[in-house]
């Protein structure tokens, strides 16, 4: 009987460490341990032994299925370990590579100055606001007060679009003062917005594109003064050009929508060609556009010009682009060349803001 067990142990354990994975070493366990598996068979054939000889093979068997079920046991593990083992490998990461492959495109340097614009004036208190690109006529002029018949509707070379069937009419918006309507239409005062976007007039040159972009700022409130107008312009130059110091000269202006109407210059040296030093120097730049909201604008919007006052401002947002970064040429801004926009765009995952820096 010892030969015969003897045997079929090691027979049974050359398969066991034969198998080289788990699902052969089970069809192994299966032929060995299962219901008729062969050392389940003898285990089966002590019921029909006599006393004398199942004394003889009943622990030699016994014997055998534990050895067997040891080296199962052992080998599962064994097997599992190597399989972790195989997978950590594989799956293995190299973390001294770098983060990320360089992104591969670029942030258009106006998307760039609307991002700065707009992290500045955040800082100083004012909501972004919005308005579409195709505007009522209404918002667009009339109720900037600047009606049909308006001398000022001819300075705005604009783009009319077919009349509605009820009369009405819209116009690729010529500024972003329409936003200000749209603003003081909807809320109430205290109001402090900035509105960047798209604009649109009938002209082309190399500093006029027939699409460009403006930014506008309102301030509706108790008591609002041109004084607050100039701290608040100041504040904006100076972060925006990223200079310590700026000098603003006010000019006497006229826009139908403000009551007084102010334009902006910056004191600038230019006596280096190709090259602009904000601050000092004996040059001025033309700025921004401003004013204090006229009152019959504010009682259009539905706001009473005898409690609020308020003051508003616009400018270009390339013209702020070009001066900052140095781009001599408006069109290409909006040719999509691809030469033009590595040269001249922003990394993709810099994002501007005042204390991480605006551009770097
Ligand atoms: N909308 C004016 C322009 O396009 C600028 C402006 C805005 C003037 C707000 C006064 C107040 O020239």
């Amino acid at each position: 009987m010892t030969h015969v067990t003897n045997e079929l142990e090691k027979q049974i354990l050359g398969s066991v460490s034969a198998a080289s994975d788990e699902a052969a070493l089970e069809a192994v366990r299966v032929g060995a341990l299962g219901k008729k598996g062969q050392v389940s068979e003898l285990l089966k054939s002590l019921g029909a032994m006599s006393p004398d000889e199942r004394k003889v093979s009943g622990p030699l068997f016994n014997t055998l299925r534990d050895r067997v079920t040891d080296a199962i046991a052992r080998r599962k593990t064994e097997l599992q370990s190597a399989a972790l083992d195989a997978r950590l490998a594989s799956e293995r990461i190299d973390v001294t590579l770098p983060a990320r492959i360089e992104p591969q495109g670029t942030i258009h340097p106006v998307s760039q100055v609307l991002d700065e614009v707009t992290a500045i004036f955040a800082d100083l208190g004012f909501a972004v606001a919005e308005g579409p690109d195709i505007e009522l006529d209404d918002y667009n002029f009339t109720k900037l007060n600047i009606p049909t018949d308006h001398p000022a509707r001819q300075m705005h070379d604009t783009f009319y679009v077919a009349k509605q069937a009820d009369g009405s009419r819209h116009v690729l918006r010529t500024h972003t003062s329409p936003v200000q309507v749209r603003t003081m239409l909807k809320t109430k005062p205290p109001i402090r917005i900035v509105a960047p976007g798209r604009t649109y007039r009938v002209d082309s040159d190399a500093t006029h594109s027939p699409m460009f972009h403006q930014y506008e700022g309102l301030a509706v409130d108790e008591g609002i003064t041109l004084g607050h107008l100039k701290w608040v312009l100041e504040e904006f130059y100076k972060a925006f050009f990223e200079v310590p110091k700026i000098e603003l000269r006010a000019r006497p202006s006229y826009f139908p929508f403000t009551e007084p109407s102010v334009e902006w210059d910056l004191r600038c040296d230019r006596s280096v060609p190709g090259k602009i030093v904000f601050g000092t120097g004996n040059d001025w730049l033309e700025l921004a556009g401003s004013g204090t909201v006229h009152p019959r604008v504010l009682a259009m919007c539905g706001i009473d010009p005898e409690k609020y006052t308020g003051f508003a401002f616009g400018g270009g947002l390339d013209r702020l682009a070009m001066l900052k970064y140095g781009i001599p040429d408006i069109r290409p801004f909006f040719e999509s060349d691809l030469r033009w926009l590595k040269h001249y765009g922003f990394p993709a995952l810099d994002v501007p803001t005042l204390d991480g820096g605006l551009s770097r």
